[in-house]
């Protein structure tokens, strides 16, 4: 079978890790951090179990669980077949994990990275093999989100390109293939451009992220509300993302209001911390009081 390394073991590495130990992949779930591998564990865990639970995967949970095997460096690439990076949106970071999973991973192995704004191009160039770099670009909560970006670098071949496809599809989710590489790609284009005005009609006070949120859902249709998307993605990252745009010359697709760092100042990520737009429980219910 073959084996993922997956970089980062935050809200989108751990949901990553997650589908592709369900879909029968062995899973190396790398962080720097000890207590982010031992949370994203838990998570998992936890996550399995209710999958088991409502019949939506087959196997015992431990068998799927016990597929994950943490890490706290990039060693383990050197046996990987896929490896996807999701670490935080920081160029200069991203920048230096290629420039070491380029080392250490074998020559045909796809080097894979989440980012949500950063050309692929950029990251690709640090390698001294571009081609077998690529954008997977997966959607949170990552075990729900049927959608992942495939997004084909300057440099990155047709082959890993299709293998890219390939790959999405064999873990049960559909790709939307972007064939040129723009900072943002295409869906965070678009959900930029909403969820700026949303922002801003709620910072003037003319309407509350609620009635937007109801709004969306029932006059377009979406089945998750702007300011729903946003605590689930955690408004660090948000703003991370915000700042990584600003920096590659995409101003008019960033927040211009200071609410949301603002609200990162006092601690208000969204679901991760119980507060962000709306309040949560525990286990990360929307509170009614
Ligand atoms: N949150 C979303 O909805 C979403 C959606 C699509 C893509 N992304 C992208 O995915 C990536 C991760 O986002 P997230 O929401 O999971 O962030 P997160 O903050 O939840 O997790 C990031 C993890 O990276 C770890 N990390 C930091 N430095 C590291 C290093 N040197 N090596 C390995 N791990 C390291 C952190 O300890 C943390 O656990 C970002 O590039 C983000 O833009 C996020």
């Amino acid at each position: 079978m073959k084996t993922i390394f997956v970089v980062g073991a935050g809200f989108m590495g751990s949901g990553i890790a997650q589908v592709c130990a369900q879909s029968g992949y062995e899973v190396f779930l790398m962080d720097v951090n000890q207590q982010a591998l031992d949370r994203a564990l838990e998570g998992i865990r936890w996550s399995v179990g209710k999958f088991s639970t409502k019949g939506f995967i087959k196997e015992p949970p431990e068998i799927v669980v016990q597929r994950i095997v943490t890490a706290t460096n990039l060693e383990k690439s050197a046996a990987a077949d896929w490896v996807i990076e999701a670490a935080i949106e920081d160029e200069a970071l991203k920048l230096k994990i290629f420039r070491e999973l380029d080392q250490l991973a074998p020559v045909h192995t796809p080097l894979a990275t989440n980012t949500s704004s950063i050309p692929i191009t950029r990251i690709a160039r640090v390698t001294k093999n571009p081609n077998r770099v690529l954008g997977l670009h997966f959607f949170g909560p990552v075990p729900f989100m049927g959608l992942v970006e495939v997004i084909k670098g300057e440099k990155t071949s047709s082959e890993i390109f299709d293998l890219g496809v390939d790959f999405v599809q064999s873990l049960g989710k559909k790709p939307v293939k972007v064939r040129k590489d723009i900072p943002g790609f295409v869906m965070n284009r678009i959900f930029s451009a909403a969820f700026k005005e949303c922002v801003e009609l709620v910072n003037e006070g003319i309407v509350s992220p609620e009635d937007i949120d109801l709004g969306m859902r029932l006059g377009y249709g979406w089945n998750v509300g702007p300011f729903e998307i946003a605590d689930n993605a955690g408004l660090d990252t948000f703003v991370r993302v915000g700042e990584s745009m600003r920096a590659l010359g995409e101003e008019h697709l960033v927040v211009t209001s200071d609410l949301l760092q603002s609200m990162v100042q006092e601690g208000r990520l969204g679901k991760k911390t119980g507060r962000g737009f709306y309040r949560y429980t525990q286990d990360g219910k929307k509170r009614k009081d």
